[in-house]
């Protein structure tokens, strides 16, 4: 499925890009940019990062659940990356406004 039309990018390739982040360190924070930047791409229009965010939750997610980690270690990871997640689309949504507010 395609998930970016600006960079012609699948879903596949997004979730194995993000698993070989996370055989890095599987504790790091993944945002879009991160994984762009790792495929050597880099967000136009930046429509698609939505649907990357929820791609790189499920994808942490499942990375998580069939590795050893203790389930309290996980819930902690998962809020903090939840958390960054809802901070960056708060922050965008703002960007966007005060942008649209100067136009
Ligand atoms: S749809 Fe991905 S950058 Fe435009």
């Amino acid at each position: 499925m395609l998930v970016c039309s600006c960079n012609f990018i699948t879903a596949k390739e997004i979730e194995d890009t993000i698993v070989a982040l996370l055989d890095e360190d599987c504790w790091q924070l993944i945002v879009p940019s991160k994984v762009y930047h790792a495929m050597a791409k880099r967000g136009r229009c930046c429509g698609c990062f939505p649907n990357v965010v929820d791609i790189i939750i499920r994808t942490t997610e499942r990375y998580h659940l069939e590795h050893p980690s203790t389930e309290a270690e996980m819930f902690d990871f998962m809020s903090r990356l939840k958390r960054f997640h809802e901070e960056q689309r708060r922050a965008d949504i703002e960007r966007r406004q005060k942008s649209h507010r100067a136009a």
